[in-house]
């Protein structure tokens, strides 16, 4: 299913309500310009200070497959599972430090909006991405050699919509349950904190 749009409450940007988070991918290998587009709209996030923290380690496995392998080792068997099809994982990091060296309180924050940019992209792009912070994030700053003041956050699979019937049937019935949200209620208060919760 290449598009399961959320059923949203209120008319929004159709890029943003048709963005979302498959695991059926198939093996088809994806342009290294289309990847490079992808990363030029994360680029363009906004960040505290402008300061820019996020940083991504990018896999191609048509590029180099064994660098690919390596970065797919550090996933979580259940994300392995079904990845196998995936064909570009992009490594979130973020730069836990600021300029003058101290700690910066957005740094995830900002690597969050702007792996958010990449998502939208990908969708754009006709591609599926896929967020995982099921990784071993210990593993990868190891395999990779990370300095310590980059936090690895996640990384995000990127691939071709594939066919959902060759997914396990408990992922088929997550692929094709319906697609849920908190009510605006929860989420948005105007005016005050009205809530006990
Ligand atoms: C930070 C983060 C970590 C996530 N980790 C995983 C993961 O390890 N494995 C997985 O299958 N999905 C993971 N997801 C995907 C979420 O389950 C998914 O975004 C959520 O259910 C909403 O679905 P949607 O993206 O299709 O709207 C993660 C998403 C985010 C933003």
């Amino acid at each position: 299913m290449t598009h399961r749009p959320a059923t949203t409450d209120l008319d929004i940007h159709p890029l943003i309500a048709g963005r979302w988070s498959t695991r059926a991918y198939a093996d088809r290998p994806i342009d290294h310009a289309k990847v490079v587009n992808i990363l030029e709209a994360a680029r363009w996030a906004p960040s505290a200070f402008n300061a820019q923290p996020w940083r991504f380690v990018v896999f191609e496995k048509s590029g180099d497959a064994a660098a690919f392998a390596r970065a797919f080792g550090t996933l979580a068997p259940f994300n392995q599972g079904w990845n196998t099809n995936a064909q570009v994982l992009v490594a979130v990091l973020t730069d836990t430090l600021n300029a003058k060296g101290e700690p910066n309180a957005n740094a995830a924050h900002d690597a969050g909006a702007a792996a958010m940019a990449l998502l939208l992209q990908a969708h754009a792009e006709g591609l599926a991405a896929h967020t995982m912070s099921g990784i071993d994030a210990d593993a990868f700053r190891a395999e990779f050699a990370i300095p310590e003041r980059f936090k690895v956050l996640s990384v995000i699979s990127i691939a071709y919509h594939g066919d959902q019937q060759t997914l396990p049937a408990a992922l088929l019935e997550r692929e094709q349950g319906p697609r849920a949200r908190l009510p605006l209620e929860t989420i948005a208060q105007f005016g005050g904190w009205q809530t006990a919760g």
